[in-house]
């Protein structure tokens, strides 16, 4: 709901506020972002540093423009043609309009998702056929990725500011009612007879007037991401970002902001997720007049000519308050991003996703189609629904020194084509998967001796190989044109239902050849516009398609990507002592159906340590679950347990996708341990996980559970019974820890409601 009056304008979702005022003096200023409130709170606002006409350092403007008396972080960076670099927004117009702005070229979220399209992938097709035995069926429709802008519950706020020199912000926020999500996005226009140059176009600009907030970001490295960290803002100026052209491991383009008391159940947190998938730039300003935020492109790298009469549209954020702890916070992003992000055909939980056995720890370069079959075949006794070659397909393709860019099978390792194996794969009853890189090429490629220009290269400078590779430019088109030519090539060649899209390395001399010196500035950005394009012609072509993005694990992990993909692979690392920090801290923004998540050998190939199955198990069960092993080395009766947790899958997948995640225990610094759980959203169903100490060393021999109904009686497999209020107060008794890393997971029914 949203209302405009009498310069105030206000957007309502179901439990929450966000309000703004025009002051006297016609700038846009925020009142309140916080709990539902009918009140107007512009006027409880301490008069003293909010009287019109005051010094506009103090005001918390909801667009802040550099030069012109506010000297906090801006919102944007224009640069006139006079050489001026200065602006002061004053508003213009505000109308309420029905649905959800479009943003072209650009990922957002969407208004909705269709219905539970039937059919599909492995045999999770109902419920009550848990533990039957899967069976594929293949080629069946799942209605279209409909985009339907106008939409039932979803308005959108339009507010029209101008700077007196001539750039307008038009800044669009769309309200999603039911899921508490608000997003907010920026089209700049430039309304002066000259070109202006933007320096910088942010996103978002949100000023809290408190001293005293909390800032958590999720950061980390290759193989170690998304882990969280929690500081207090302190006086000036903090910052996460990425230079690199992709979001990178080293941080993801997501914030929470909360109050120094707020935890897992209670407290006041705001959280804001880019949808945004290159450089980028959140930071956090604690000055005089209090706290402000800003997100967006990171401007280093970054200048846009904007001619007389164009837009540049901003990336969108989005963002969602609790004063219910960030436990309450996060399950309003997973539902928000479920419901209204994710592509519409894999968006509903109970749309299966296929059980996958990827070839890459198995086999890493060296395979033939025998061994590859034999694989198959270990992974058809585990009850695998999809077989993933990972790298090495190629041609030339025997190591990361060479072969990138050109996808054609290697006739030495797969005689018959991936035609040949497809089919083979198929008749042993598995789905195809396939991996590819296409934004990269190897200097040692049929693609780069026949189109060396395709590359990012700076004229004169040595062009920058990392991983062997170099970036190809997908800012052009006929770049673009000719990766796309390729894959449709390739998704034609047989029926490939699941595509890991790899993205390698980190963007350098980037330059692109057909844009000329003055808008260099815009390469990244067009980059990322470029690499949207794609992935829009392919979900498009192939709606059927599931596609997994990765950038070496979680580089890429975001909302832009996930608009797209329904799950990227979380880490490269599959350990599961250190799978719990990264999933535990990816869990804060994302769903756990868009983790990436693969049952591995022990000793774990990244860190040599070993973990009990179930504990592998918890972690793996609690993502997109699949398996990244030689299940080869492995007797005929262990596949056959091994199966046991895929029929699990089958069964109780839903509940992990579609459930609300309870964080129970969080792990440790040493990452010794961790609890979460999933429960039902009609709350008759739970999944609970618990790993190493978690499980008890004597201290802890129950783990108080979250989110049951108290009057009620559930039961776990074993038929062991419990109320509600047992489980919420007392707890659920623990086994207790033996081993190393041991692990547990229970599966609780409703059995009886008062
Ligand atoms: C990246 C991915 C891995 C694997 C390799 C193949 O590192 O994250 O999962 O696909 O590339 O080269």
């Amino acid at each position: 709901m949203m209302t405009i009056s009498n310069g105030l304008l206000t957007l309502h979702t179901a439990h929450t506020t966000y309000q703004m005022t025009v002051d006297a003096d016609g700038r846009l200023c925020h009142n309140w972002y916080g709990c539902k409130t009918e009140e107007n709170l512009w006027d409880s606002r301490p008069t003293h540093a909010f009287d019109p006409g005051c010094w506009p350092d103090q005001l918390p403007l909801e667009c802040a423009g550099p030069g012109l008396g506010d000297n906090r972080l801006p919102s944007v960076l224009p640069e006139y043609a006079d050489g001026s670099r200065a602006a002061d927004f004053r508003f213009v117009r505000a109308e309420v309009r029905p649905g959800k702005y479009a943003l072209p070229g650009l990922p957002n979220f969407r208004l909705g998702s269709p219905p539970n399209p039937q059919g599909g992938f492995g045999g999770e097709r109902s419920r009550s056929e848990m533990n039957e035995t899967c069976r594929l069926r293949r080629g069946e429709g799942y209605g279209a990725c409909g985009d339907d802008r106008q939409g039932a519950g979803v308005e959108t706020l339009a507010v029209t500011l101008r700077d007196a020199a001539g750039l307008e912000a038009e800044l669009l926020y769309s309200v999603y009612e039911d899921c508490d999500l608000i997003t907010r996005a920026v089209f700049y226009t430039n309304r002066s007879e000259a070109p202006i140059k933007l320096h910088q176009a942010g996103s978002l600009c949100l000023d809290f007037d408190q001293q005293q907030l909390d800032l958590m970001t999720f950061d980390g490295v290759w193989a170690g991401e998304h882990l969280a960290q929690r500081r207090p803002i302190f006086s000036g100026v903090q910052s996460v970002g990425s230079t690199r052209g992709i979001p990178g491991h080293a941080h993801n383009p997501a914030a929470i902001l909360c109050r120094p008391d707020t935890g897992e159940t209670c407290g006041d947190c705001w959280g804001f997720a880019l949808v945004y998938s290159g450089s980028f730039l959140i930071q956090a300003e604690r000055g005089e007049a209090g706290i402000r935020l800003t997100m967006g492109v990171h401007p280093q790298h970054f200048c846009w000519t904007l001619e007389p009469g164009e837009s540049f549209a901003a990336p969108e954020v989005a963002m969602a308050f609790s004063d219910q702890g960030l436990g309450e916070l996060s399950r309003r992003f997973h539902s928000a991003i479920r419901r209204h992000l994710l592509p519409p055909r894999w968006s509903d939980p109970e749309a299966p996703r296929p059980v996958l056995l990827n070839s890459w720890e198995a086999c890493y370069f060296d395979f033939n189609e025998n061994k590859l079959l034999e694989l198959a075949q270990a992974a058809k006794e585990a009850e695998i629904d999809l077989f993933v070659l990972d790298d090495g397909w190629f041609q030339n393709r025997n190591s990361t020194e060479a072969g990138l860019g050109d996808w054609t099978a290697d006739p030495r390792k797969l005689p018959e084509g991936l035609p040949g194996l497809c089919k083979k794969l198929n008749a042993l009853g598995l789905d195809f998967g396939l991996w590819v890189e296409p934004e990269a090429v190897s200097p040692n490629s049929d693609l780069h001796r026949a189109h060396p220009d395709w590359v990012l290269e700076i004229p004169g400078r040595e062009t920058l190989e990392i991983r062997h590779q170099y970036n190809l430019d997908l800012s052009r088109e006929d770049v673009r044109e000719g990766i796309w030519q390729q894959l449709r090539a390739l998704l034609d060649s047989c029926p490939i239902r699941y595509l890991k899209w790899d993205m390698n390395r980190s963007l350098a001399n980037v330059y692109s050849a057909a844009l000329p010196p003055e808008r260099q500035g815009e390469v990244y950005h067009r980059y990322v516009l470029g690499l949207y394009d794609l992935q829009q012609r392919l979900t498009r072509t192939y709606p059927d398609l599931l596609l997994e993005n990765c950038a070496s694990g979680g580089g890429r992990y975001d909302c832009g990507m996930l608009y797209y993909s329904p799950q990227i692979w979380c880490s490269d690392n599959t350990d599961a002592r250190s799978r719990l920090g990264i999933q535990h801290g990816t869990s804060y923004l994302y769903p756990a159906c868009t983790m990436g998540a693969h049952f591995s050998t022990v000793p774990n190939h990244n860190t040599g340590r070993t973990a009990s199955v179930e504990a592998r198990m918890a972690l793996a069960l609690s993502g997109t679950f699949g398996f990244e092993l030689d299940l080869t080395r492995y007797a005929q009766e262990e596949r056959q347990e091994l199966a046991v947790y895929v029929r699990w899958y089958r069964a109780h997948g839903a509940l992990v996708r579609g459930g609300d995640l309870y964080r129970l225990i969080a792990p440790e610094e040493a990452d010794s341990g961790g609890a979460w759980m999933f429960v039902s959203p009609d709350r008759t169903e739970a999944a609970v996980f618990a790993v190493g100490t978690a499980l008890g060393d004597g201290l802890r021999p129950r783990l108080l559970l979250q989110g049951l109904e108290e009057h009620a009686v559930y039961a776990d497999e074993d038929g062991a019974q419990y109320t509600g209020g047992q489980l919420l107060r007392q707890g659920l008794p623990l086994p207790g820890a033996w081993g190393e890393v041991p692990g547990c997971i229970w599966y609780l029914k409703q059995i009886e409601r008062e």
